[in-house]
């Protein structure tokens, strides 16, 4: 979509907001998918109220994108414009043991600042991609560890009201990559409260998570992370590969040779390739098993 309401437009530059055409979203996710729109980048969370209201009475669609790696896009020009933060300096800033993190901090480079910091217990979460928001959002995990566990307040533009808020953990729940936060807040800031562990203990199980990782999953490859979540009792990638889904295909979106739950772009594969291949995959559980597998990436499809 191109952007060109006037009263949003003049707007920008007093609000610290850049506005990027036509930016091509497949640059933009780990699948390395999606088509083109117009891309607001926020500097200041400050001006997010401001922003969404003005988009709003002008009536253009937005989608807030976070690290763009549990996301599936559409092909060709896309129906809404699209709104980022942008990496602020000083993105963590610890206090004792709390950390306070900018949601569009890479969730890695958290951990391991942290770690430095002799603050643990997010090692699990190490290999993980993507933004401390987006983590949030889903309430990321791997390994026996997710992010929610952690979280003592956080901080959110919720477009039900217009205003930036501060929530307190009672105030949130986390469950399995499931969150209680409305589709459209938007993650600003989240303070996480850390075990204190000596520097080298908390490097030994990152050690140990980036090697089961690396053993058992497409790490090298275009994927969005695992596709469908885990039904209660059983595993989805388990499943896909007893039905010998491995390597199937529709166009160049492929069930991955080493983790069946993570479907790779190994090509130019379109947002439609990739859409035919979980409809099919999905049927295919669904024949065999009776389980309807529920989709853990997201969709943002026209
Ligand atoms: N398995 C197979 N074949 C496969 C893949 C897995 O037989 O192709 C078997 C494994 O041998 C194992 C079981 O299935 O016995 C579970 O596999 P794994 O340990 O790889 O875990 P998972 O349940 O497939 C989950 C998360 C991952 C996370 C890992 C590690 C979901 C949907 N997936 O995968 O998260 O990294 O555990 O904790 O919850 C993601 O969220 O995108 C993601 C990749």
């Amino acid at each position: 979509m191109r952007l060109a309401d006037q009263s949003v437009l003049s707007a920008l530059p007093e609000l610290d907001v850049e506005l990027i055409r036509g930016a091509l979203l497949a640059e933009r996710t780990s699948l390395g998918i999606g088509g083109t729109t117009d891309l607001l980048l926020i500097r200041d969370h400050a001006a997010l109220p401001e922003l969404v209201t003005l988009l709003r009475e002008a009536g253009i669609a937005y989608k807030f994108l976070g690290g763009g790696t549990n996301l599936l896009v559409g092909d060709g020009e896309l129906p809404w414009v699209v709104l980022q933060l942008a990496r602020q300096q000083g993105e963590v800033r610890l206090e004792g043991n709390a950390a306070r993190v900018d949601a569009a901090a890479d969730l890695g480079r958290t951990v391991t600042f942290c770690a430095k910091h002799d603050l643990g217990g997010m090692e699990g979460l190490i290999g993980v991609p993507g933004t401390v928001g987006g983590a949030l959002r889903m309430n990321a995990g791997a390994y026996g560890t997710q992010i929610g566990s952690y979280v003592r307040e956080v901080e959110l533009y919720r477009a039900a009201d217009s205003r930036i808020e501060v929530l307190h953990e009672n105030k949130i729940s986390f469950e399995y990559r499931h969150t209680s936060f409305a589709a459209d807040d938007i993650m600003l800031a989240v303070k996480l409260e850390l075990p204190s562990k000596p520097y080298r203990e908390i490097l030994e199980g990152i050690r140990i998570c980036n090697e089961k990782r690396r053993s058992s999953q497409p790490l090298n490859q275009k994927s969005a992370g695992c596709i469908f979540k885990n039904p209660p009792g059983a595993s989805a990638g388990r499943m896909i590969d007893e039905l010998g889904l491995k390597g199937f295909s529709v166009g160049d979106a492929r069930v991955s040779d080493r983790h069946a739950n993570f479907f790779v772009n190994a090509g130019r594969a379109s947002c439609a390739d990739m859409l035919g291949l979980i409809g099919q995959v999905r049927e295919r559980v669904h024949k065999s098993y009776g389980i309807e597998l529920e989709n853990e990436v997201i969709l943002w499809i026209q």
